[in-house]
């Protein structure tokens, strides 16, 4: 699976973004917590949301996508097992932990896999569950946890870990007494994720802050709910717009959920004007050199350092790129230094040294943002770039050569790509 694209073309248009993958995700996951049915809308057409599909359906959920809606109703029994072969394709697949613990009383989860950025612990969200009277083991690759009724916990995040503080709200949701997590995430995917709990019955204040309550009830009800908008899919076209001198207008987006991104790209000398649901981006000239450091939310979110990293390569100038939230998300470096980049590694840092231009190539996507980036440097590259491994990029992005082309971009993906498309049906 593979997309062409041929370089040099300003973006021009406008691009509606798609619902939230990492919002829909736990979401999905959280419609565990009842026998109700329940209807989330503004769902994402990804491999990652087929993925969770088929979890829920293998823990027996009945689990259907239809019209960018994911609709859950209860199946048979619930069994409180997932299957190694979905957990080690997706990491978010651990997130049905906590829900099971919650609703069964145990859960066994493979030790999860997922896209290839460094090692990846589950220890928080562990942590969690046994700070609320789970016992937990690890036989065979699985994680077992057990716990008659949970208890409502004060629970200290070390690390403001995005997945344990999901998991742990929603296992905390159906306890027995309050939960407190301190220095949880504040992502707006939590947000969102608390505000659907909330609407199921549930009892969460805090969502957004570092501190968040959860006072347990005894059942949640179902509940037809709408996710936010995806930030990361709306940054990776703002950066798109700013690396090809392009005039572009990014529908159904919350801008504020961006700030940081959009803060950094006005550095680089695009024009943007913030609307109530959308961001029109302008450049005019080759962007500046910037500075940047991935934080937790609300800093620079690491799922946008790889299309960053993009622009970077053609700024007029060096640019230094830190990484703190993973210790080794610089793979793409290596693959747009065969397109003429000038990278250099040190340690947690990328110090990029800017080229008037880059040289299309033929590339190797390594997970779904190191895809986005390589695509975007594609659209800047003089000639014709093949990026190798799009199934990478559809994990996360919905109908991205689609999005592009709308705008003006030449790009075509190879016939293989259309594979997943064919696998269900589309909205
Ligand atoms: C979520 O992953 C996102 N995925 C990731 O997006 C995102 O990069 C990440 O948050 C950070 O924002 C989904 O929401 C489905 P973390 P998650 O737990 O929850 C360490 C994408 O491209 N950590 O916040 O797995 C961990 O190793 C994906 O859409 C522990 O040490 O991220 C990492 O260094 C990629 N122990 C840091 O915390 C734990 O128990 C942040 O991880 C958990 C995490």
């Amino acid at each position: 699976m593979s997309i062409l694209i041929r370089g040099g073309k300003p973006l021009k248009g406008k691009v509606w973004c798609d619902g939230a993958k990492n919002a829909a995700l736990p979401i999905m996951a959280g419609a565990i917590l009842t026998d109700d049915s329940v209807e989330i809308k503004n769902v994402p057409f990804l491999l990652d949301v087929e993925t969770m599909l088929s979890v829920l359906r293998a823990i027996g959920v009945n689990a259907v996508y239809s019209g960018r809606s994911a609709k859950m109703s209860p199946g048979r029994r619930l069994q409180p097992e997932a299957p190694y072969d979905l957990v080690r394709r997706m990491r978010a697949s651990f997130l049905v932990m906590g829900p099971l613990l919650a609703r069964c009383g145990t859960a066994a989860v493979p030790l999860p896999g997922g896209c290839a950025i460094g090692q990846r612990p589950v220890d928080l969200h562990l942590k969690g569950f046994q700070a609320m009277g789970a016992t937990v083991s690890v036989e065979h690759g699985f994680i077992i946890a057990k716990a008659n009724r949970l208890k409502g916990a004060e629970i200290y995040l070390d690390i403001p870990s995005v997945g344990a503080t999901e998991n742990i709200m929603m296992a905390a949701a159906l306890a027995d007494g309050e939960t407190v997590i301190e220095n949880a995430a504040q992502e707006p995917e939590v947000v969102d994720l608390a505000n659907f709990l909330n609407a199921m019955g549930a009892d969460i204040k805090g969502g957004g802050t570092t501190r968040i309550r959860i006072s347990g009830v005894k059942e949640l009800h179902g509940v037809e709910y709408s996710i936010i908008p995806d930030r990361i899919e709306a940054a990776t076209f703002a950066i798109a717009a700013a690396m090809t001198k392009g005039k572009v207008t990014i529908e159904n987006v919350i801008p504020t959920h961006l700030r940081s991104v959009l803060a950094k790209i006005k550095e680089c000398g695009a024009y943007i004007f913030e609307g109530a649901r959308s961001i029109d981006i302008e450049m005019l000239q080759r962007p500046e050199p910037t500075n940047i450091k991935t934080q937790p939310y609300p800093g620079f979110p690491t799922d946008v350092q790889a299309p960053y990293m993009a622009l970077c390569t053609i700024a007029a100038g060096t640019s230094i790129i830190s990484e703190t939230v993973f210790e080794n998300r610089f793979a793409h470096a290596e693959e747009l230094g065969r397109m003429g980049a000038r990278i250099r590694i040190e340690g947690p840092n990328a110090v990029i040294e800017g080229v008037p231009r880059l040289a299309g190539a033929q590339v190797q996507a390594t997970d779904l943002r190191a895809g986005a980036a390589l695509s975007l440097a594609g659209l800047a590259a003089e000639g014709e770039t093949e990026v190798i491994g799009t199934e990478h990029i559809e994990r996360g992005y919905c109908d991205f050569v689609e999005k592009l082309r709308g705008l003006g971009a030449d790009v075509v993906s190879t016939e293989a790509s259309n594979r997943f498309h064919r696998g269900i049906a589309r909205p």
